[in-house]
C-alpha cells in the first residue's frame, strides 16, 4: 500500500467534495442538524470554489491545499491560509473509514513542514467544542486552546523558526 501526500490539482476537486461530504456527515451528525451540514457543503464546497483554492495553492498564493492518497485514492485533505508569518488551518478532513490510521498526522506534518519553510511562526484554528476527536488530535500535536468563539474553541501552535 503506498501513501503519498501532495498538492491537490484541479482534477481532484470532485473527490475533495466527496471526502468532505462523507467526513462532515460523519463528524457533525449530532453536533449540527442535517440542513445546516447540507447548506455548509453547498456553500463552501462548490467545485468552482475548490478549484479556485487549488489554483491558489499551486501558484503559492498564500494557500496550501494538500491531499493524502492511498494507492491513488484521495482519503483526506488539509487546507491552510498563510500570510505575514501566520497561518490559519482552515480544513482537515478524512474519509470516516480512514480515520485513526495516521493519515491526519501525515497531512498535518507535511503542512507544518511547508509552513515552517515559509517562515510561519504561528498556526491558528477553530474547532467545534463538541468535536472531541479533533481536539485531542490537535492537542497531541501541540496546539493549545486559547479561547472560546461561539460553538468553537480557538487553538494555536507556535513554531520555532530562525
Ligand atoms: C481529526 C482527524 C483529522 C485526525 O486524523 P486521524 O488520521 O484520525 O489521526 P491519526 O491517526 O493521524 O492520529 C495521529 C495522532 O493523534 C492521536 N489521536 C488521533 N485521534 C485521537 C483521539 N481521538 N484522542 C487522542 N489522540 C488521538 C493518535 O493517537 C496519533 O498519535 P501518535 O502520533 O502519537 O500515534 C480525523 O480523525 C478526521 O478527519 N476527523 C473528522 C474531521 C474533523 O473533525 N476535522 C477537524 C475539523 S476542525
Amino acid at each position: 500500500m503506498s501513501t503519498v501526500v501532495k498538492k491537490l490539482v484541479e482534477e481532484d476537486a470532485e473527490v475533495v467534495r466527496e471526502v468532505a461530504t462523507a467526513s462532515w456527515n460523519f463528524t457533525y451528525k449530532g453536533i449540527y442538524d442535517y440542513e445546516y451540514i447540507e447548506q455548509w457543503l453547498r456553500d463552501h464546497y462548490s467545485i468552482g470554489g475548490i478549484k479556485k483554492d487549488i489554483r491558489r495553492s499551486l501558484n503559492d498564493e498564500g494557500l496550501l491545499f494538500l491531499g493524502v492518497f492511498v494507492d491513488s485514492l484521495c482519503v483526506g485533505f488539509i487546507e491552510c491560509k498563510f500570510s505575514h508569518g501566520e497561518a490559519d488551518l482552515l480544513r482537515l478532513y478524512l474519509r470516516p473509514d480512514k480515520m485513526g490510521q495516521g493519515y491526519g498526522k501525515a497531512l498535518l506534518l507535511d503542512a507544518e513542514n511547508f509552513l515552517v519553510k515559509h517562515s510561519i511562526k504561528k498556526c491558528i484554528l477553530e474547532v467545534n467544542r463538541k468535536n472531541t476527536r479533533a481536539i485531542s488530535f490537535y492537542k497531541n500535536f501541540g496546539f493549545r486552546i486559547t479561547g472560546i468563539n461561539g460553538d468553537d474553541y480557538s487553538m494555536v501552535k507556535e513554531y520555532q523558526t530562525c
